[in-house]
């Protein structure tokens, strides 16, 4: 598989099959989701991994959209370790580049993920940090819900030429 295929093939996966994502697999999508570009090259992101069942419940109450987590065999914490960062006003924007790594190398292991919202929201973010009593310089910034998909997803394209404006900006276009 390409880059374009995996691309057009990623949607939101929300139902999963009830089968163990394999340590190998889960390694992969870290190795990728570190290569993604970051402010300063600051790299800020930890991520932690959850695969107990009770903690994946407490998980998917987080908030209303994070029921995905009930049925996951995985779910992955993206996550931000603001210690010496170069620039941290950046740090949202890495970890996003990050989590978007993640969910595209997904696709190419035959698995589905959906991406939480997390940050900003600080109520979302007290809960995870206050779950798993993480230290006060490490924030929480996505919760991803990971496994083999339940169903086949269908692919939708989005492009829009009016989206894309050559040398000027033509307001009425959009
Ligand atoms: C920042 C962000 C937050 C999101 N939060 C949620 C969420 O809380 N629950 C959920 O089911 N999907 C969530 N999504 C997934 C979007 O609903 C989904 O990406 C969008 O509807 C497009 O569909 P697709 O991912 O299948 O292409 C989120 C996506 C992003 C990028």
């Amino acid at each position: 598989m390409n880059l374009s295929e995996a691309i057009y093939q990623r949607r939101s996966v929300r139902e999963f099959l009830p089968k163990k994502v394999e340590p190998q697999k889960i390694e992969i999508l870290f190795k990728t989701a570190m290569q993604a570009p970051s402010a300063g090259n600051q790299q800020p992101w930890e991520f932690l991994v959850v695969t107990c069942k009770e903690k994946l419940q407490a998980l998917a109450k987080a908030h209303p959209y994070a029921t995905p987590l009930e049925n996951a065999p995985l779910g992955i914490i993206v996550l931000c370790n603001e210690n010496g960062l170069r620039f941290p006003e950046y740090w949202q924007q890495d970890l996003a580049a990050a989590t978007q790594n993640i969910l595209l190398q997904c696709v190419e292991l035959d698995l589905g993920a959906v991406w939480t919202g997390i940050a900003p929201d600080t109520s979302r973010m007290e809960y995870i940090e206050k779950l798993f009593a993480l230290p006060s310089n490490v924030k929480a910034f996505a919760l991803l819900a990971v496994g083999y998909p339940l169903y086949p997803q269908k692919e939708e394209r989005r492009f829009k030429a009016n989206r894309v404006h050559y040398e000027e900006y033509k307001k009425a276009s959009f």
